[in-house]
């Protein structure tokens, strides 16, 4: 006899209810399972990215070119001014970089980490730069820069416009670094007729400086191509003094002079400049040392530079130079040591000197000016 309808009904029913539950419990353990996978997928993710920031922010030259099993460490990334402010011990140079090829050398530069632009009024493309520089959007606070004040401006009075021409084309409220380009001024509206009481007593120049160093144009000043600047009390000193520093133009005694009176040099021209690149670039010793630890003759000269506790001004305006020469690692003690033995025991030889064509009847570098 079939069982009456009413007693098959709640078995079906039943039936459903339990495979409709367990269905129900297996989705769940899925979402679990998904749930975890993500979780910890997220977690991986997060701590990915602290570790990456991490070591980005850690050390600038982690970059640094493969070195053939030599265990090579950092240089400084900056050294420290007397005003305390950090300067990158890398600039990119921009004298000589020709309009057209400035602005996207500087956005290479900028892209690639450089965060130390090294200019002067002279040079004549501030604007091309500063309209790099604008294009980056690296918040000004970032970057470095530095001008020049050009002899025909030592007059006191004509200091500020110059300065306020270089601010306008490099887009800025102020300078972090502002150089006496030459210790030589120049009549105002000539282009090489000396000031002889401007050139031979530098100070009005210099206190005009000060009062823009206080005034906040300029956050740090200091010299190019001269030895001293110290004979009167100064209200603030030079902070650095750029001068010509090369393979060939090692000048060891004023480095040694340099660290002595706390006074940080710049080395311009520090390739040997377009003039001497390629002879500087073949020196046996630099090509040995780049074939030891696999990077390029360009990288070990600019080491040496930061090495010697220079700041550096390679320039370049091909891309993957700009890029190379950021590349900094500092040089084992034996190959250091070899480099600058090498290039301190030959006949130095200055590469730049605008004296002739200046027309100056003396020599601009000579330790005894007729003034
Ligand atoms: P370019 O600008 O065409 O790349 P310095 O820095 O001593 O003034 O030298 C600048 C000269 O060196 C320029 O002619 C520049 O050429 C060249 N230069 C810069 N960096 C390198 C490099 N890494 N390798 C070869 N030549 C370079």
């Amino acid at each position: 006899m079939p069982p009456p309808v009413y007693e098959l009904l709640p078995s079906a029913e039943e039936d459903k209810i339990s495979e409709h539950s367990s269905r129900r419990t297996h989705n769940n353990r899925v979402k679990k399972v998904l749930f975890h996978v993500l979780a910890v997928a997220a977690v991986m993710f997060v701590v990915f990215q602290g570790l990456r920031s991490f070591v980005r922010s850690s050390s600038k030259f982690l970059h640094a070119p493969p070195c053939h099993g030599r265990n090579l460490s950092s240089l400084p990334s900056h050294f420290t001014l007397p005003s305390g402010a950090q300067i990158p011990s890398v600039a990119l140079g921009v004298w000589k970089a020709s309009p057209g090829e400035v602005g996207p050398a500087v956005e290479t530069a900028l892209k690639s980490g450089y965060r130390h632009i090294d200019g002067a009024w002279i040079y004549g493309n501030e604007a091309e730069v500063g309209a790099a520089i604008k294009k980056s959007g690296i918040p000004r606070d970032e970057l470095w820069l530095t001008s020049k004040l050009w002899n025909t401006f030592h007059a006191p009075e004509d200091i500020e416009p110059a300065l306020d021409e270089s601010l306008a084309h490099l887009d800025t409220e102020y300078l972090d670094l502002y150089l006496v380009h030459w210790p030589i001024a120049f009549k105002r509206g000539t282009s090489n007729e000396l000031d002889v009481e401007l050139t031979a007593n530098p100070y009005p120049t210099w206190a005009k400086l000060e009062e823009l160093v206080d005034k906040g144009k300029i956050r740090n000043i200091g010299i190019s191509n001269i030895k001293n600047l110290t004979a009167n009390p100064l209200k603030h000193k030079p902070a650095v003094n750029q001068v010509e520093l090369n393979y060939w133009n090692p000048q060891p005694e004023l480095l040694q002079w340099s660290k002595e009176n706390g006074l940080l040099l710049e080395a311009y021209s520090p390739l040997g400049s377009s003039d001497q690149v390629k002879e500087t670039l073949r020196v046996p010793e630099v090509l040995a040392i780049a074939k030891e630890l696999g990077i390029t003759p360009a990288q070990v000269l600019i080491s040496w530079h930061v090495q010697r506790g220079t700041i550096v001004l390679p320039k370049s305006v091909t891309p993957s130079r700009v890029v190379e020469n950021l590349k900094v690692v500092a040089l084992p003690d034996d190959l250091f040591k070899k480099l600058e033995e090498a290039a301190t025991s030959h006949k130095p030889k200055r590469i730049l000197n605008p004296s002739k064509g200046w027309k100056l009847d003396f020599d601009v570098f000579d330790e005894n000016l007729p003034f």
